[in-house]
């Protein structure tokens, strides 16, 4: 089964993360070993009973410090968080993160033994030049630059900014191509293979042919995990592809 994560964002209240995490629990535990749902990082403690993982959607790049609001991935991972987003599109734009940014907060994530799941991708105006955009945002993880570096454990997560929450997907064939791309570019830095996983409007109606892809390891959904059945769906159709 390929990996299925869901990204809550700035959605949910206590009483329905709780319903939401006791539904999920539900589901058979050898499937949930796949599951991910970041959640907004006030209520990670109460879905502490998750027997999915958790993750947090963002983290702070250093350890600790006079940072007021921010969050640190050791407490991400106090807090059970598995996995960590990094350089989400939405962080980029409004939180005008850059490359050189994320990738410290992916070092933090690795420090503080959490998997950070990088995402990078071009938006509506960059198109044209889709790959040169994503050689940028990866290359800053480079070793040639951050030589004593060695990441244990990282995804990357291939989102295009123009088909996140607008219903309008990349085509099979774009994620077919970019993620190989990515994979590739990703094999010349880090000397293996690093789980890439789409993102951007997948929803129960697309998820078979998405996860078909042979050149992605997973999803990652945002507006479809907020309801848990719509979810299950999408975890579901992971679930069978295994059979
Ligand atoms: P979406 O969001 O599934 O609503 O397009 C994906 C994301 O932002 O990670």
């Amino acid at each position: 089964m390929k990996f299925v994560c869901g990204n809550f964002k700035m959605n949910g209240s206590l009483s329905s993360i709780l319903t939401y995490t006791n539904t999920l629990n539900t589901l058979d535990s050898n499937v949930l070993k796949n599951v991910c749902v970041c959640f907004p990082t006030p209520f990670l403690l109460a879905a502490k009973n998750a027997l999915f993982s958790l993750g947090g959607q963002n983290c702070h790049q250093l350890k600790d410090g006079a940072y007021t609001g921010e969050t640190s991935a050791k407490m991400l991972a106090d807090c059970g968080c598995k996995y960590v987003l990094v350089g989400h599109s939405e962080r980029r734009k409004y939180n005008s993160e850059d490359d050189k940014t994320i990738y410290m907060k992916a070092i933090e994530a690795h420090n503080a033994k959490l998997t950070p799941i990088v995402c990078i991708g071009e938006n509506e105006s960059q198109i044209d030049k889709k790959y040169d955009v994503l050689r940028r945002q990866i290359m800053e993880f480079n070793p040639k630059v951050y030589s004593e570096e060695n990441f244990s454990s990282i995804m990357f997560a291939y989102e295009p900014v123009w088909a996140i929450g607008t219903g309008r997907a990349a085509t099979l064939q774009e994620i077919h191509s970019t993620c190989e791309f990515i994979s590739e570019t990703l094999i010349k830095i880090f000397g293996n293979k690093i789980p890439v996983l789409y993102g951007g409007s997948v929803s129960p109606k697309n998820a078979e042919s998405i996860l078909e892809i042979k050149t992605i390891d997973g999803v990652l959904v945002g507006g479809n995990c907020l309801a848990v059945d719509k979810f299950e769906e999408i975890i579901n159709v992971s679930a069978r592809m295994d059979a």
